[in-house]
């Protein structure tokens, strides 16, 4: 398939890298050269991380490069794209003026997923005059390594549409989910509320911070636990998670302070190399 990536930022770099890998054309597109450079390089940063893990070889690495190409031009590079996969800032105004733009460049057949994590996929569909062809596509970080992708039907997406883009998703070996157009969908909504009590459990000196995750490694089978996760997604996506979610849902999301203290200390996990583990 001719697969367009928009934006090559944590999540768009590694849906370009996991389409080529897998055979698909793959065009990226960023909002300047200089940010395409820096889209390009974290797609050769995950070549490199594959290549030197031993994941693929010299030969594969060389199909992968020669599979991506990166552009500023949305007419150009939207001339013959079969799938779309929107990953620029979760900011529902630069969304809307995104898919606009799509609806105007890509021809009528093109399918439309936004890889949103919480704005609304039939809003982002009203933003083009073919709703019936737009869905959303949540994919996890790192997705190279992630086999789930939570696919979102807006109020009008066609069920052709969400089985060619099922089809898409099955392509790089990855699993769908199906779930409404409901904020924080599956995942997010379950995953949140169990860190923030985790983190209350500390703040509130229950257990400690190794006890808490031990806990669910050997009680519940966890490959990690609750606050190792916390620092692995970064403590301000939880807390900005949280936000959403308690605008949506009510108290029962509101962040617990210990997150907050922790983002204004610019303890944010394992990027800043502290949170609630140092690396
Ligand atoms: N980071 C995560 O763990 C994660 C997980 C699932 C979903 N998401 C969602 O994925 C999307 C992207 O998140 P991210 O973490 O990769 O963000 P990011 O900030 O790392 O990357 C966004 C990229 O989009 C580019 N961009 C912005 N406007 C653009 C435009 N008009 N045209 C082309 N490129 C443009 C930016 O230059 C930037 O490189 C968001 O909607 C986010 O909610 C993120």
């Amino acid at each position: 398939m001719n697969i367009v990536v928009v934006g090559a930022g944590t999540m768009g770099s590694g849906i370009a890298y996991s389409s080529a890998a897998s055979g698909h054309a793959v065009t990226v597109i960023e909002q300047d050269q200089k940010l395409l450079d820096q889209g390009m390089k974290r797609v050769d940063d995950y070549v490199q991380r594959n290549l030197t893990r031993g994941h693929i070889n010299k030969e594969q690495a060389s199909q992968i490069h020669a599979k991506i190409r990166g552009s500023t031009d949305f007419a150009k590079a939207c001339s013959d794209a079969d799938l779309v996969v929107e990953a620029v800032f979760e900011d529902p105004g630069i969304k809307e003026k995104v898919f606009s733009t799509l609806d105007r460049v890509c021809p009528r057949s093109t399918i439309l997923a936004s890889n949103t994590s919480s704005i609304s996929i039939s809003k982002i569909a009203s933003a083009t005059k073919r709703p019936e062809k737009v869905l959303g596509l949540h994919f996890f970080n790192p997705v190279p390594t992630m086999k789930l992708v939570e696919l979102i039907k807006g109020e009008r997406t066609s069920p052709d549409s969400v089985k060619a883009a099922t089809s898409f998703v099955e392509t790089l070996g990855k699993t769908v989910v199906q779930s409404a157009d409901r904020t924080g969908f599956i995942v997010n909504r379950a995953l949140m509320p169990f860190i923030n009590e985790s983190v209350k459990l500390l703040e509130e000196n229950v257990a400690t911070r190794d006890d808490i995750d031990k806990a669910f490694l050997l009680g519940t089978n966890h490959p990690m636990g609750p606050l190792k996760l916390a620092d692995f997604i970064g403590i301000d996506v939880v807390l900005s998670t949280l936000k959403v979610l308690e605008t949506e849902f009510g108290e029962m999301f509101a962040p617990t302070p210990l997150l907050e203290k922790m983002v204004k200390e610019g303890k944010l996990g394992r990027k800043t190399k502290s949170g609630f583990y140092d690396y």
